[in-house]
Order: structure tokens, then sequence, then C-alpha cells
């Protein structure tokens, strides 16, 4: 059977390094013991970075809905007027969320494919505070993965600051933070949610969260009920070096050793090999006759959307990519159909996305098409090394101790002292 696995290239779950994959199969440990506490006072610190904040970081054990869920709960009580800037499937979903537990919600619906405007967001608070009900909070996606456009997020929490000063702003940065430049603290963000399996290089089974003062005190004001996702409970936790309750224990081992990782290649080694396959991404695609959906100004170094072409039945085209190891994702919500989607993020180089552009050279010419054999991926590198960023790192892949083992010697998992990176597997 072929290996379907073999190029991974969809928006999450995203390919594991061998050190994260290894880390999955060690043995349990007591989650209220030495050694899990051990691992939370790495992995805190190593996610404030990662995050750019001094605010307080929970793991919940969760999807990304979850953490979305958890921004809701805590912040809000029924009736409160918040204001949802959505730009996808995404946003609806947590616009969804909030009006669902009871909150009184405006959305600001952004063409699909495009970015959200400081300006409009401002004047949509200000309609909301003429009309008497300023929101309590405003919901932005980071990075609209059924669209691949990322917000400026920076610009558009600034508008929410100046026209609504005491609005928490609840970002879902589930598919971008940890692969594209991001300022929890600069950018002044209450809430912030991520998902491991996306650019963390870690299988699905926690979101993370970071919590500003400010939405630590507008939880004791917030009155929709809550228990599971409680983040006081979470918060009281870690001052124990735990959870409230039982954590994806082998998801933890596996968060310590990516952040180590991550924290081996650097994150603006990081940011860079984003970009660049990004790029690659785009250009190759273009250079195969495919449009690109989203804004070329707010393109995401995470995930490509290029629609299906008019005289390609994406149905067969797509289980013939399959057939070749290539699994790419279909549009969702309103664009299932009509995209088709690209994921380069987490454990992905230059040379992965060419070879997923070599796989659809090879499905395409299989249709009777005409195609320049290798002419997408010399977009693509030319794309790549045009950005500046030819020459790109990507993660180690070391052996990592298991908690425990010999090798250990008493302390778990210190990946981050594991070596330089793999050029091995950088990009041409
Ligand atoms: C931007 C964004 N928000 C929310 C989610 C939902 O996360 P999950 O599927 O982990 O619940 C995703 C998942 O793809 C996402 O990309």
């Amino acid at each position: 059977m072929a290996n379907l696995q073999a190029h991974l290239r969809i928006p999450g779950p995203t390919p594991l390094p061998d050190a994260v994959r290894s880390a999955g199969a060690w043995q349990m440990v007591n989650h209220r013991g030495p050694e899990f506490a051990a691992l939370m006072g790495r992995v805190g610190p190593a996610l404030q970075r990662a995050f750019r904040t001094s605010n307080d970081i929970l793991l919940v054990g969760a999807s990304g809905t979850g953490g979305l869920e958890a921004a809701v709960v805590n912040h809000l009580s029924p009736g409160d007027p918040v204001l949802a800037v959505t730009i996808g499937a995404f946003g609806d979903r947590f616009a969804k969320i909030a009006r669902q537990y009871g909150a009184d919600v405006t959305t600001l619906a952004v063409e699909w494919g495009r970015a959200a405007e400081p300006a409009a967001v401002a004047e949509a608070i200000g309609r909301m505070r003429d009309e008497g009900r300023p929101p309590v909070a405003v919901l932005l996606t980071h990075n609209e993965t059924s669209t691949g456009v990322t917000n400026p997020i920076g610009s558009l929490a600034a508008a929410v600051r100046s026209a609504a000063p005491d609005a928490l702003v609840l970002v879902d940065a589930i598919s971008g933070l940890g692969a594209v430049p991001f300022d929890t603290d600069g950018w002044g963000l209450d809430v912030v949610v991520t998902g491991s399996q996306k650019s963390w290089m870690v299988p699905p089974g926690l979101t993370m969260l970071a919590v500003s003062a400010r939405a630590w005190d507008a939880q004791e004001q917030a009155t929709i009920p809550r228990f599971y996702f409680d983040l006081r409970a979470h918060r009281e936790a870690a001052t124990k070096g735990s959870t409230p309750w039982t954590p994806p224990v082998s998801v933890c081992f596996q968060l310590d050793v990516a952040l180590g990782l991550m924290e081996a290649e650097g994150y603006e080694s990081i940011f860079a090999r984003h970009a660049a396959c990004g790029a690659a991404t785009r250009a190759g695609l273009m250079a195969l006759g495919f449009r690109l959906f989203a804004d070329p100004g707010h393109a995401s170094d995470t995930v490509t959307a290029a629609y299906v072409p008019e005289d390609l039945d994406w149905k067969p085209f797509n289980a013939d990519l399959r057939r070749r190891g290539l699994a790419l994702a279909g549009g969702q919500g309103k664009l299932t159909g009509t995209v088709f989607r690209v994921g380069h993020l987490g454990y992905v180089t230059l040379d992965d996305i060419l070879a997923a552009l070599d796989i659809l050279e090879e499905a395409l010419e299989a249709t009777g098409r005409p195609v320049e054999r290798g002419a997408s991926l010399a977009a693509g590198a030319r794309a790549a090394s045009e950005a500046g960023r030819g020459r790109i790192a990507a993660a180690t892949d070391p052996v990592v101790a298991e908690p425990g083992s010999a090798r250990d010697a008493g302390q778990a998992a210190p990946p981050a002292a594991q070596g330089a990176p793999d050029t091995a597997r950088a990009g041409a």
C-alpha cells in the first residue's frame, strides 16, 4: 500500500520530527509527580518565549476549538455585546461559540480571501458604541486556515484599543503562532489560543492559552457557567506543576521535546523557513496554472488556498495525488469544492514543498494537460531565494532521553541542548 503519509501537506495535523514521535511512546509518569512538574516548569517558560509574553500560559487537554470555547466561557456573560471579526470559516466558528453561550454577537464579516482592516474594526466598534452596547470583547483570527489569509493582528488590536480601551482582545492564533512573527505583549492581546497539532510539530490533543492580567480580572465578573475549561482551576493547578484534570501526558512529552527543537532552530530561523515555504508554494502553484485565493498582501505563510480550475474534476485528481503519496486539504465551509489547500507549517522545509510540487506536476500531466516538467519547482525555489531565504535550517531530529531513563540523569527531555540544526535537511 502506498504510504499516504509520505507528503502530509494539510494545515494540521502536521508531520512530526522523529524525536517528537519517539516521545509519544515514552512510559507514563505520574501527572501529579515531580517528572510532570519538571516538564511544566520547562514548557511554560518556553511557550512564553514563543508567544512573546510574560502572561500566564495554560495547557489544556482539548483541540483548538476547546481553547476557543475556554476563551469565551471564562471571559463573557450572557448578553454581553461582543464584536466578532470574521474573515473565514474559523472566524465564523469563534463567533458561533460566543453566540451559543448567549453573548450578543455583532459580526464584522470580511470578504473571504481578504484580511480585516483596522479602520473597519474601529468603525464597527463605533457603531456598537453609538447603539449603547460597546463590546466587552473583540474576537479576532490571526491566521484564517480556511482562506489562507493572515490578519495584521498588531494593527487590529491597536484599533480595538483606541476605539474600545476596555474591550478584551481574544485571539484565535491556532494555525499561525509559532510559525510567523507574533508578539502577544507588544500587541496587548488578552487571550491568545493555539493548538498543538499546528506549528508546534506535535500531535493533536493540547490547546495552549496565554491569559493577560486584565483577562484574569474579567474572569471574576464573567457568569457563563464553566467547569472543565475554568481557567482559574488550570492556573491553580499550574502553580503546583500540574493540571486540574488528567492531561494528555504523551502529548505533553511531545510538546516539551518539540519546543526544545524549536528553540535549537531559533524562532527567526523558523519564521524564515515558513516564509520561504509559503513563497515557494504560492509561486509553484501559480507556475502550474492555479489561481490563488488569498489577497497577495496578506497571504499566509502556513497555508495556501488555490481555486480548483473549472475543467479539473477535483475528486479523481485528489485521489490520484493520494495514490502518489501527497495529501492535500479540500475547501471548508462555503469554499468546499471551490478551493484546495496546501499546508506548509510545522515540520516542513523547502524540499518538502518542492516534492509536493513535483507530485502535482506528475498528476496534472497524467490528466493530459501540457505540463512543463520542473517549471513549478524552479519557480518555487526561485521565490524562496528571492525572499532572501534560500538557505533555511530545519528542526533537528536528536534522540531525546525519556524521563527516568539512565541517559536522562534526573532531568526529563533536555532537547534544547541537542545541538545545531540539521542542515542536511535544509532547503536548497
Ligand atoms: C484558525 C483555526 N481555528 C480553529 C481551529 C480548530 O481547531 P481544532 O480543529 O483543533 O479544534 C483550527 C483548526 O484547523 C484553525 O486552523
